[in-house]
């Protein structure tokens, strides 16, 4: 039971952000986590990546407390991708993904330079190495910040056991195609028995890939269930505030949802 919260909280002066939430992330399984703005998702994230520690309960991988885990451990357990990256410099693409190696020991320079290839192969960067950061695009900015995530966490498992994953709204700025690239990228971490949690805004991308969904509603879990359950049950209606028609599509893997659009202030007339 490698990631396990136990009567998570956080409280911000006088505000109850997150929790108390207790669950578990089985290795082999990517979670995605959805709800409205404002409803914890990035502050849940935090406090699993102990990048900022619950204010109350406890987070443990595998049994030992994230809060009191040194960073270069940490950093060898789990890796993020967090909703927004800044970066002054005008770094190189390369030089941004190495730095997800920096905590990562006993690799050669050669190694460096194949793991830094790998990451970028698999964002569809290949020759993005020597460009400029800040002279990328919006989506092309946010794969690169996807590989250095991707150089650090390296295999899905390792000595220590199954590594985690976290991505927080991976694909906000990404065309299609790259958003299903991305959430195959997680898909796969947790097939090759990594912990995969990501948050989505997007419930057909949720409902296409996940194998559990997390429902948060101001801080509090809503659903945790298959995503076939999550989107038959309301319960999206009832957090969005938006009638949602449940689709079955034929050859379809998994259901889809479509919001109402007759429900808006300026419906569109079909
Ligand atoms: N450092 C902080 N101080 C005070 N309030 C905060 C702080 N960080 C977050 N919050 C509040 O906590 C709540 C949850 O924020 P969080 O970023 O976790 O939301 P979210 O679910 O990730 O939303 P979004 O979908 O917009 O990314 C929000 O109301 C936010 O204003
Ligand atoms: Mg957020």
């Amino acid at each position: 039971m490698p990631v396990t919260l136990d009567r998570v909280e956080v409280v911000l002066g006088a505000r109850r952000i997150l929790g108390p939430l207790s669950l578990s992330l089985l290795p082999g399984s990517l979670t995605v986590v959805v709800g409205p703005n404002g409803a914890g998702k990035s502050t849940l994230v935090r406090a699993i990546s102990g990048e900022r520690p619950a204010t109350g309960g406890s987070v443990r991988h595998d049994g030992a407390d994230v809060a009191a885990m040194p960073a270069a451990r940490l950093a060898g357990l789990r890796a993020v991708l967090p909703q927004a990256s800044t970066v002054a410099f005008p770094f190189t693409v390369y030089e941004i993904v190495s730095l997800g190696l920096r905590m990562r020991a006993g690799l050669s320079p050669a190694g460096r330079r194949r793991a830094v290839a790998a990451a970028l192969a698999a964002v569809d960067l290949e020759d993005f190495g020597a460009r400029l950061y800040p002279e990328l695009s919006g989506g092309e900015q946010q794969r690169v910040q996807l590989a250095r995530v991707l150089c650090q966490v390296g295999d899905a498992v390792g000595e220590a056991g199954p590594k985690l994953l976290i991505l927080d709204e991976p694909t906000a700025s990404l065309d299609v195609r790259h958003q299903l690239d991305v959430l195959s990228i997680a898909k796969d971490f947790a097939e090759a028995g990594g912990v995969a949690l990501a948050v989505l805004h997007d419930l057909n991308l949720a409902a296409g890939f996940a194998d559990r969904m997390l429902v948060l509603d101001r801080g509090r879990l809503a659903a945790d269930d298959a995503p076939d359950r999550v989107l038959s049950s309301g319960v999206l209606t009832q957090v969005f505030g938006v009638a949602m028609t449940v689709l079955s599509p034929q050859g379809w893997p998994r259901p889809a949802i479509l919001p109402d659009l007759s429900a808006c202030r300026s419906a569109p007339r079909g």
